[in-house]
């Protein structure tokens, strides 16, 4: 099997898992706890349908829509995800660069291998930036302060990820931040030479945003979860969300809304958008699927915040589904990282060119000339 032989997500993921060493793999793969929020995000989409008009002289769809103030040419995009080095050893470049062409954007995590300067220099399409609020703020001021002199388009802020999910995948291989040999994974690492090679001769593993101001993670491996709960605040609250959305004075998303009444709180501290998320189920298991609430927050705000749906996208149809309801946009994690793992850009392009193979194939379908004629009025809920 290989990437074009990859039409679907299932494709992808197995294509990565015999590419990735295992704790890289489950890493990726996996969710908190019993992972009852992960396998809901994508299952939430299946109580509804859409319903089509026919004979409606559709044509070329127009598949655009802007959001942090850029135009985009197709409604989703790569959402922030940390240490893609892990990957593929082009790691965020590959992304970016596979972003760009298809003029949608490509996010940068706070974990990123590559540096904000990095990545400005090598790609001029949209670009939005993954905030994570430290102990030591010196760090966050710092990290806004670079994209802005970068040319960052937007920024947004995770507000679920206080403290690290449980995820127990994670604890039985021993995943570790630069990763580790331990007796767990040795056999996973040797079984898979070619990506060891490439891990050991191409650039260095570093959390390349914030080395200079903290070693965990770069020269003292860590487990994801003891590095998030030594550096990240959780007492992080609204005033400092507002700090931040002040301090960038630009476009600006909190990532991980999941009420009515945070949507409400996020316009009054000056957000511009909302990204509707639970991590992708890698944070509160149990909590409800980003698309089981887009609706009621888009009833109650949507036409003063751009709305972003994040979580259990994995096909042009739930990108629909989720745009009818009421976003403006949607992103995805798991996939495109799948991809990057199973080609790096090449892989990142395929997977995005299928996606706008099958929105634009069931925008046809479905009698819609652009996203604006995906109204609450073609989607009917289950009872
Ligand atoms: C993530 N996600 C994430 N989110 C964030 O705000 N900062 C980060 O550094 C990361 N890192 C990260 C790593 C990996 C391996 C994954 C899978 C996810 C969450 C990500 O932005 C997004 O919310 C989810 O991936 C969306 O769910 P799907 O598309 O993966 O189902
Ligand atoms: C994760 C963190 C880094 O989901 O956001 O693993």
């Amino acid at each position: 099997m290989n990437l074009k032989d990859c039409y679907n997500f299932q494709d992808f993921r197995k294509l990565a898992k015999k590419k990735l060493p295992s704790p890289i793999f489950h890493y990726i793969d996996g969710g908190s706890d019993d992972e009852i929020t992960l396998r809901r995000n994508t299952k939430s989409f299946d109580d509804c349908d859409l319903v089509p008009n026919v004979l409606t002289s559709v044509g070329n769809p127009d598949l655009s829509t802007t959001i942090f103030g850029k135009k985009i040419n197709l409604p989703v995009f790569l959402a922030p995800t940390a240490m893609q080095r892990l990957y593929h050893h082009e790691g965020d470049k590959a992304s970016a660069k596979a972003a760009e062409k298809f003029r949608t954007f490509y996010s940068m995590s706070t974990m990123a291998n590559n540096t904000i300067e990095e990545i400005s220099k090598i790609s001029k399409g949209p670009k939005l930036f993954q905030l994570y609020v430290h102990k030591d703020q010196s760090i966050t001021d710092d990290l806004i302060e670079r994209c802005k002199n970068s040319g960052f388009d937007g920024m947004c802020l995770t507000v679920d990820t206080l403290v690290a999910g449980n995820r127990e995948k994670d604890h039985r291989t021993g995943f570790t931040t630069p990763p580790k040999l331990t007796l767990q994974s040795l056999m996973s690492f040797a079984t898979h030479p070619l990506w060891v090679f490439n891990y050991l001769t191409h650039a260095k593993f570093e959390l390349a945003n914030v080395a200079k101001k903290t070693d965990k993670g770069t020269n003292i491996s860590k487990s994801v979860i003891e590095y998030i709960n030594e550096q990240y605040d959780p007492k992080m609250n609204w005033k400092d969300a507002e700090h931040c959305v002040k301090k960038w004075n630009g476009p600006f998303a909190l990532k991980g809304v999941m009420s009515v009444e945070d949507a409400k709180k996020a316009i009054d501290i000056g957000c511009t958008a909302i990204i509707i998320s639970n991590h992708g189920g890698r944070q509160l298991d149990g909590s409800r699927s980003p698309f089981d609430q887009v609706k009621e927050i888009s009833d109650a705000v949507g036409d003063k915040l751009e709305i972003i749906l994040d979580g259990g996208v994995r096909r042009g149809t739930h990108v629909l589904k989720a745009i009818a309801a009421g976003a403006k946009a949607c992103s995805f994690g798991k996939m495109f990282l799948f991809a990057l793992s199973a080609g790096g850009q090449e892989g990142v392009e395929k997977v995005l060119q299928n996606m706008q193979d099958e929105i634009y194939r069931n925008m046809v379908l479905m009698g819609c000339k652009n996203l604006k004629e995906l109204n609450q009025s073609k989607l009917i809920y289950r009872k």
